[in-house]
């Protein structure tokens, strides 16, 4: 019995003074384990006559009780404790201001662009929609109203991909457009979206590059015409230039998926070789625009007796470069670090209505 008594001490002490997770093992091991000194004192009890036998069993199983809980609290303990320091270890403070200075990466003008056009849109009601850049014929073409064979399909160098054996070709998207048709077909009436991406014609030089950017903008319910579209496209072109007022105008233009179709410009200057929008007697174009003609509709399960509206196409980078200076649209693609330094943007500074 004092045999008992004195390993309790011994061990419960050895338990409370484990430093960690190991050491309490080894403890656990050298106590408990097949070999340990409680167990040890099991193997006593054959030679023990039964009345001594049940009152050392007894204490002895309470030993063994009191010792595997006492390991288990420690264990726990020990196991908050070292959360608790890895926590500690861990924490930031989100409250802290960023250090610019630090952040190395900026983002690209296109981005950024493409980001302030859709929260100008955002806040007028528009959501946003996208599609693929490998889209098929009758996405990019035919529900546009550009069949097979009409001269329309010249008016873009199309990139082909190889034809599949039952003689179709996917093309890679010659406009944003093709987004417009994948909006009628899977949402009813009121539409409200823009959808930015990349498009690709076989066109290169000075002002072309064979992959650039545009945002479409599309409007459908009862009773959108034509005074709409010129209150929404004014409305974003003086928002997102940042002035008051700024002149446009609409001339008459031709694109086979609107009926009317227009181009808007807006006013400029020129004076003295520098570019100044929003005055002066010069006009620059920024965008198509128009009706959405019935045909369109109908190709995409839409009944134009009931539906009408506008669809607009911007391009990014020319209102990128006219924003923000850019003077050559080929740098946008040449990946140069410097010229990313330069007219890049730091992350943290995310566009919204109050900061464009
Ligand atoms: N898809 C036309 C283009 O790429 C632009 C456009 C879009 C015109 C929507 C009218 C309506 O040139």
């Amino acid at each position: 019995m004092e045999n008992i008594e004195a390993l309790r001490e011994e061990v419960l002490a050895e338990v409370e003074k484990a430093g960690d997770l190991a050491a309490l093992e080894d403890i656990r091991i050298s106590a408990l384990g097949k070999k340990g000194r409680i167990t040890g004192l099991m193997k006593n009890l054959g030679k023990m006559d039964p009345d001594q036998r049940r009152e050392f069993g007894q204490a002895l199983n309470a030993l063994k009780d009191q010792v595997a809980s006492a390991i288990d609290m420690r264990k726990g303990d020990l196991e908050n404790a070292a959360l608790e320091a890895r926590l500690s270890g861990e924490r930031i403070d989100v409250t802290l201001p960023s250090r610019p200075s630090e952040t190395e990466g900026r983002i690209h003008p296109i981005s950024q662009t493409i980001d302030e056009i859709i929260s100008i849109f955002g806040e007028m009601g528009f959501t946003l929609a996208e599609g693929p850049d490998i889209e098929d014929d009758f996405h990019n073409f035919t529900a546009l109203n550009i069949p097979a064979e009409h001269p329309a399909r010249e008016m873009q160098d199309t990139f082909y991909l190889p034809e599949a054996e039952d003689g179709s070709r996917l093309v890679l998207r010659t406009h944003t457009s093709p987004v417009q048709v994948r909006t009628m077909q899977s949402q009813t009436p009121p539409i409200r979206i823009v959808a930015p991406g990349r498009t690709y014609r076989s066109d290169s030089d000075m002002t072309h590059t064979p992959m650039f950017h545009q945002l479409e903008g599309l409007v459908i319910d009862e009773k959108t015409h034509m005074g709409h579209l010129k209150g929404c496209l004014l409305e974003f072109v003086k928002t997102y230039f940042e002035l008051d007022d700024v002149p446009v105008r609409y001339r008459p233009s031709f694109f086979p998926f609107t009926e009317p179709s227009a181009e808007m410009d807006i006013g400029c200057s020129r004076k003295g070789g520098e570019l100044k929008i929003g005055a002066g007697d010069d006009w620059l174009e920024i965008l198509g625009c128009g009706m959405v003609h019935p045909r369109v509709l109908a190709a995409c399960g839409l009944d134009p007796e009931k539906y009408q509206g506008f669809a607009f196409g911007i391009g990014i980078e020319r209102l990128a470069m006219l924003k923000y200076g850019i003077p050559d649209l080929r740098t946008f693609f040449d990946t140069d670090l410097r010229w990313l330094k330069h007219y890049g943007f730091v992350p943290l500074d995310v566009p919204n209505m109050v900061r464009g």
